[in-house]
């Protein structure tokens, strides 16, 4: 024990690191804990050390990610007009279970399969099923694997044979956004960077992004803090830090971007009627920018 001397939040200079790096506080994290402390005291929303994971956590994230990257490239082989989306839903599930993996989604709140298959005008959550999909579809697979405990979560758009000029700059537009967001992934940047950059780049080309869903922290759990919303202000929400991991997972849609849920509780569809597209991925903050686990 450290003689004299302040404390941060319970820990001495002199005290190993509450992340497990086995270095001195002083050494490690105590420097920037003192520099968002005084963050705090000017307003911004800081993350706690909840939020920031320790090596051997990103490690296992890292896994897991990869895994469900692994899941969505298997796909691509398989979904074609034909296919039904419970038949997709089954080889997420016999993928999964092979690489001694679950799938985080199956009984989640009483979710009733492995994934998520959100079809044209579904914006997400959509419940796999006998449709079978058809020349011009636009679908999104929505994969989050659990290994070893650990979470990785990712979707990604699939145009089903050829699908209209409006319907794939959608798609297109809606990975540009993700791509964008993770841009803005830097240390001392803010969740609202992302927010900023992904509602400029859909509305520029006509189209509105969704509210009442967003991305989210993960892999100790489904979903942790922060909330990612992908509207809004530069300069607002959390500011990140190295090591912390969650999703961006912009949902756009080619008109409202308001949405309704349908009676199973689950669907959720544009009010409208319109086109939605939507791409997701695992990141983690890094020292200066950033790194796709599911990339
Ligand atoms: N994978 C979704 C996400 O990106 C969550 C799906 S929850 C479920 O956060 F229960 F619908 F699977
Ligand atoms: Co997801
Ligand atoms: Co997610």
């Amino acid at each position: 024990m450290a003689s004299g001397g302040m404390k941060i939040k319970n820990l001495s200079r002199n005290d190993l690191c509450w992340c497990g790096s086995g270095k001195k506080y002083k050494k490690c994290h105590m420097e920037m804990e003192l520099q968002l402390e005084e963050l705090r005291k000017k307003g911004y929303i800081v993350p706690g050390r909840k939020q920031i994971k320790t090596e051997a956590q990103i490690e296992g994230i890292r896994q897991s990610s990869q895994l469900t990257r692994e899941i969505l490239d298997m796909l691509g082989e398989y979904i074609k007009p034909g296919i039904t989306t419970r038949e997709i839903d089954h080889l997420v599930y016999d993928y999964t279970i092979k690489a001694g993996a679950y799938p985080a989604a199956l009984n989640y709140k009483g979710f009733p399969a492995s994934i998520c298959t959100s079809l044209n005008n579904v914006i997400c959550h959509g419940i796999p099923d006998e449709t079978q999909l058809q020349d011009g579809d636009i679908l999104n697979v929505d994969v989050t694997s659990i290994l070893n405990k650990y979470y990785g979560d990712a979707s990604r758009m699939f145009i089903i044979g050829n699908a209209a000029e409006q319907a794939c700059k959608l798609v297109q537009v809606a990975k540009e956004c993700l791509y964008l967001g993770i841009d803005q992934v830097k240390p001392f940047n803010r969740i609202g960077d992302i927010a900023f950059a992904i509602e400029q780049h859909a509305n520029k080309h006509g189209f509105s992004v969704v509210q009442d869903f967003g991305g989210h922290g993960v892999g100790l759990e489904f979903h942790e803090e922060p909330f990612v919303h992908h509207y809004g202000q530069k300069d607002s929400g959390m500011v990140l830090v190295p090591n912390m991991v969650f999703t961006v997972e912009p949902m756009i849609n080619a008109g409202n971007y308001k949405c309704r849920v349908l009676e199973d509780g689950w669907t959720t569809v544009t009010v409208d009627n319109s086109l939605s597209a939507q791409w997701e991925h695992t990141v983690r903050v890094t020292e200066n920018s950033v790194e796709i686990l599911t990339g």
